[in-house]
């Protein structure tokens, strides 16, 4: 018995010893932050510089989202027809990818961003997914997103066509997230909960910044309930390919959203996130991590994780816009009801815009 307590005492021991090998592994920086690997350091000034200069002192705002969707034109940018995944050859072969169709709009950030690349020594492929996830976590209710480095400069563009259109079909969207990455439909799902803090300039080129859900500036479930809501009408002019009707005055709906929303392979996926905040962010968080790195093996990056500021929480629950009830819900998930949610009172508003900085 005694030897048995013993036996127990020692192996507690040694996890703390190695608990402590862990922790003294960790470095101070002469910035004095701490962090896991001495190369990370080199990152804390780039966070300071954008933090102020890009994100307009730690916004959650246009530059955030246009830099998530980098995140992601950059990274898809892989598969059966080449390309080297996350690689910076949006910014290095900006004259090329620019101009496919699906990157409308994506040369403003990545003319915003080059700045920051040429003042400070980070290769184009490791700031984009930087400033993607620092930009995260100054939306309330977003997961800590995960930072590597040590991706080397593209040396090709990714071909085009890589990047899904708001018009393609399931089918087509599902099968090229499968061939970018072996992503699963629960994990594109996931990945679409970057909608929650989003807008588009160019689906209705009439009215630009229109969000796609009531609250672009939190990292929320309201993309969710608000996509599977009944459409009711256009916020700007009728007929723009990739758009469908949405259900509130100022916000827009894509039409693969929509039908993602709907198809029977994502639906109980898409409804799951309905009013989970736990699970937004942790289903966001791990398929983020995977786009992240796609075209590179994790073990060959150096994890910098923790210089990400871990972002606030949203506290609200979700709730249906003032006006509109589970009656307007188009039920879609065939075994699953959809969740029982309160109304947000007063008149009905329309969604403002997001501001243009
Ligand atoms: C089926 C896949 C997807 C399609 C068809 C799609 C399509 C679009 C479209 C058409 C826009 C509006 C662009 C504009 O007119 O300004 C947009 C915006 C955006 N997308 Fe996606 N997207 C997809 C997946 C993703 C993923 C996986 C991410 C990130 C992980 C992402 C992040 C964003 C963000 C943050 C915005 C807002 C940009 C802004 O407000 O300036 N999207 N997306």
């Amino acid at each position: 018995m005694a030897f048995k307590t013993l036996a127990t005492l020692l192996s507690i021991v040694a996890t703390l010893q190695v608990s402590n090998a862990a922790v003294i592994k960790r470095v101070t920086c002469s910035t004095g932050q701490v962090t896991a690997n001495a190369a990370c350091c080199a990152l804390f000034p780039i966070i300071d510089d954008i933090q102020t200069n890009l994100f307009d002192g730690g916004e959650c705002g246009e530059e955030v989202h246009e830099s998530l969707r980098l995140t992601f034109h950059d990274a898809i940018g892989i598969g059966s027809n080449g390309g080297g995944g996350a690689d910076g050859s949006m910014i290095i072969f900006e004259d090329i990818e620019t101009n496919f169709h699906a990157n409308l709009g994506v040369d403003e950030i990545v003319d915003a961003q080059k700045p920051f690349i040429a003042k400070h020594n980070i290769t184009p492929g490791d700031f984009i997914q930087l400033a993607g996830a620092i930009g995260v976590s100054n939306c309330p209710g977003a997961p800590q997103l995960n930072v590597f480095i040590g991706r080397a400069p593209a040396t090709a563009p990714a071909p085009d066509l890589t990047v899904p259109e708001p018009f393609d079909s399931v089918d087509s969207i599902l099968a090229r997230f499968a061939d970018a990455g072996n992503f699963s439909p629960q994990e594109v799902v996931a990945l679409l909960a970057s909608h929650t803090v989003a807008a588009a300039d160019h689906v209705d080129p009439t009215i630009p910044g229109t969000p796609f859900d009531s609250t672009p500036e939190i990292f929320d479930t309201q993309f969710f309930i608000e996509t599977q809501l009944r459409g009711t009408s256009f916020p700007g002019t009728a007929g723009n390919q990739g758009e469908v009707m949405s259900p509130l005055k100022g916000e827009i709906r894509l039409q693969s959203d929509s039908e993602l929303a709907r198809d029977s392979r994502t639906a109980c996926e898409w409804q799951s996130f309905v009013n989970n905040q736990a699970k937004i962010q942790s289903a966001f968080k791990a398929a983020f991590a995977k786009m992240t790195i796609l075209g590179h093996q994790a073990s060959d990056l150096i994890d910098c994780s923790d210089v990400v500021p871990v972002p606030k929480a949203n506290t609200k629950a979700a709730t249906f816009p003032a006006g509109l009830s589970n009656a307007d819900v188009e039920q879609a998930c065939a075994t699953t009801p959809f969740p029982t949610l309160g109304t947000d009172p007063g008149p009905v508003t329309s969604v403002a815009p997001v501001p243009p900085s």
